[in-house]
């Protein structure tokens, strides 16, 4: 191992872009099946991972929908979330922000309340098991009605101090930030942070929807905004957060190859990005794995790393005691 390498494996590390139900291993996936008694279209392990060739996000997508059907009890949920969790230690992760899609369970009859208590027992858990801090962000599946979004806010409103935030996945092309304009205004107003996934496929213009009409407090992956040299500048002076994912964006063929990752392109223009994996069991790594594989692609620098982790710690939605915390712990790695 380089001593760069070393240098990121022992790296104490800040999460902001992970799917709880991405990080559903295929093991996992394939016992949950037996256990809840759902047909899935593979008969062993090695099948589910031979099935994981994507050539853009929907081919993900249909997998990913497909992969959660096995998630059906609050104990289902407490492991995926424990699973997650134990992985990220291993790893060195401080602090995760986690996304959760809550539409993909309560459009096949799981109670909104299962979900919740299964992720959020698991997160105590780890908070007091593994001293992992965490923060859970509700994310609407942007394929879905503007009708349905409002419903799973009513729901989150009955759970707000579990949950800091609201966001938007799923399907980008053809589903712009303007279809929850109305959506986001309700959530901002009831007290929730607001991220959105836009740019990974859509164009700039789906970006500055983000900012404009939902007024995103972070930006999820982002890339495209490069292709636009004033929204670039936008959010390099507005500081606003992007949190990428390098894995994500190779396997979903964002970029033909690792070389071609606009990861370093963002830094040299001051934007605030941050290295996260997604969805890791679908894309072929933890946080760990992520940074490796980018920094050996781009010739990242030290200084880059710790550019970009500290990045993390400054966008991300912790408490102004908790970054202290994390910022101090961090320059005692890096010095
Ligand atoms: N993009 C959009 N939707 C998603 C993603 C993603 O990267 N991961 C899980 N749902
Ligand atoms: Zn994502």
């Amino acid at each position: 191992m380089t001593a760069l390498e070393s240098f990121i494996t022992d790296m104490p590390k800040v999460e902001l872009h992970i799917h709880i139900e991405g990080s559903l291993m295929p093991a996992m996936m394939f016992d949950l099946s037996k256990r809840n008694n759902v047909t899935l279209p593979y008969t062993s392990v090695a099948e589910i991972e031979a099935a994981y060739n994507f050539s853009n996000l929907q081919d993900f997508l249909d997998l990913y929908y497909q992969g959660m059907s096995v998630l059906h009890t609050e104990q289902d949920f407490y492991d995926l979330t424990s699973a997650y969790l134990k992985k990220s230690a291993e790893q060195n992760v401080r602090h995760t922000e986690i996304f959760f899609d809550p539409q993909g369970h309560t459009e096949r009859g799981i109670a909104f309340e299962t979900v919740l208590n299964g992720i959020t027992r698991a997160l105590e858990d780890g908070k007091k098991n593994l001293g992992i801090t965490s923060l859970l962000i509700m994310c609407f599946l942007r394929h879905l009605s503007e009708d349905s979004a409002f419903a799973t806010l009513e729901q989150a409103l009955l759970y707000k101090e579990k949950i800091i935030g609201v966001g938007l996945d799923s399907s980008e092309n053809g589903h712009p930030p303007s279809k929850f304009t109305r959506v986001f205004a309700k959530a901002r107003e009831e007290g929730f942070l607001i991220v959105a996934h836009a740019g990974e496929e859509g164009p700039p213009e789906y970006v500055h929807e983000a900012l404009d009409l939902l007024k995103v407090d972070r930006i999820d992956h982002g890339n495209r905004s490069l292709e636009d040299d004033a929204l670039t500048a936008r959010l390099a002076k507005e500081g606003i957060g992007l949190t990428v994912c390098p894995l994500s964006n190779l396997k979903l063929c964002g970029v033909k190859d690792m070389r071609d990752h606009p990861l370093k392109k963002m830094i040299e223009l001051g934007l605030m990005a941050t290295v996260n994996s997604d969805d890791p069991a679908y894309f072929g790594g933890y946080m760990t794995e992520n940074y490796l594989d980018v920094a050996k692609a781009l010739n990242l620098s030290r200084d880059d790393i710790v550019t970009l982790a500290g990045n993390s710690i400054g966008v991300s939605f912790a408490s102004d005691a908790r970054k202290a915390e994390l910022r101090e712990d961090f320059q005692k790695y890096v010095a």
